[in-house]
């Protein structure tokens, strides 16, 4: 039985994965800015990931009773959002929350970053991104703000952030035996894949191409595997969770 703590579990990803893990009876803290909908069998908080008195909340209740064994940060909002908001929940707020709990996080425990294949649409190095993750959280909002990209490319763009995030955390926290990487779905058939078809049209060929969007469970047991200690071995890497999308996509042209 393991302690868990995943955001977003209210809907989606983060709710399904939160139905497996509650049903393969591990003790789960659920996460999110509302707490209706987050399943039952998970101790819910109320968790707006943009305010910082509410993540330092959190925090605090959560690091009361014991240290935690994982953590799934899949809360996020989608390109059809404002910029700003794109970035304070799906970078600063993913980071602010992780960095707090994974100096809770028990020795062989693991941290798992929800980012997207959309991710691989940004073409920020690694020199660039490692400058604005090494950004306290005020001056970062303000430098991607200030970059002035429209809502699908700051979505682009916060995932990149997350795939380079997962992989400095990996590196950092391998002295202290706790594993990070980050999970890249294609599309999933979610309550936000609608926000995503309005902002992204490649997501229609995606879809084309594989046949169909994946189930939010089938990315939820990925997840599950990626925090568990079967997966002890898997460590600062991205999975790309995409039905065969990229070698589709490789082979054919497209
Ligand atoms: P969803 O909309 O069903 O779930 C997202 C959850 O995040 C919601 O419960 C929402 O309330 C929560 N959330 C949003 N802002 C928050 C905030 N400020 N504080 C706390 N919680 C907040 O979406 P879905 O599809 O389950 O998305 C989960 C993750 O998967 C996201 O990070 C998304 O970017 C990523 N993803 C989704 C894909 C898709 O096609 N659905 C594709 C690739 C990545």
């Amino acid at each position: 039985r393991r302690r868990l703590v995943i955001t977003g579990a209210a809907s989606g990803i983060g709710r399904a994965l939160t139905m497996r893990l509650t049903r393969a009876g591990h003790d789960v803290i659920g996460l999110d800015r509302s707490t209706e909908g987050i399943p039952h069998a998970a101790q819910a908080l109320r968790c707006d990931l943009t305010d910082s008195a509410d993540v330092t909340a959190a925090v605090e209740r959560i690091s009361t009773s014991a240290p935690i064994d994982g953590l799934a940060a899949v809360a996020g909002v989608p390109g059809t959002a404002a910029p700003s908001a794109v970035y304070a929940v799906n970078i600063i707020g993913l980071r602010r929350l992780t960095e707090e709990l994974s100096r809770l996080t028990h020795k062989n425990g693991s941290i798992v970053l929800l980012s997207s294949m959309a991710g691989y649409r940004d073409a920020t190095t690694d020199e660039q991104a490692d400058e604005l993750l090494a950004l306290p959280a005020e001056d970062l909002k303000k430098r991607l703000v200030e970059a002035g990209l429209d809502g699908p490319s700051a979505y682009q763009l916060s995932k990149r952030l997350v795939h380079r995030y997962a992989t400095l955390l990996a590196a950092r926290l391998h002295p202290a035996d706790v594993r990070c990487l980050s999970v890249s779905p294609g599309p999933v058939s979610t309550p936000i894949l609608a926000d995503f078809r309005a902002t992204m049209p490649s997501l229609d060929t995606a879809g084309e191409l594989v046949g169909r969007h994946a189930e939010p469970d089938e990315i939820a047991a990925i997840v599950e595997f990626a925090l568990s200690p079967d997966a002890s071995w898997l460590n600062g890497v991205d999975l790309r969770a995409d039905g065969g999308l990229t070698a589709l996509r490789a082979t054919q042209n497209v």
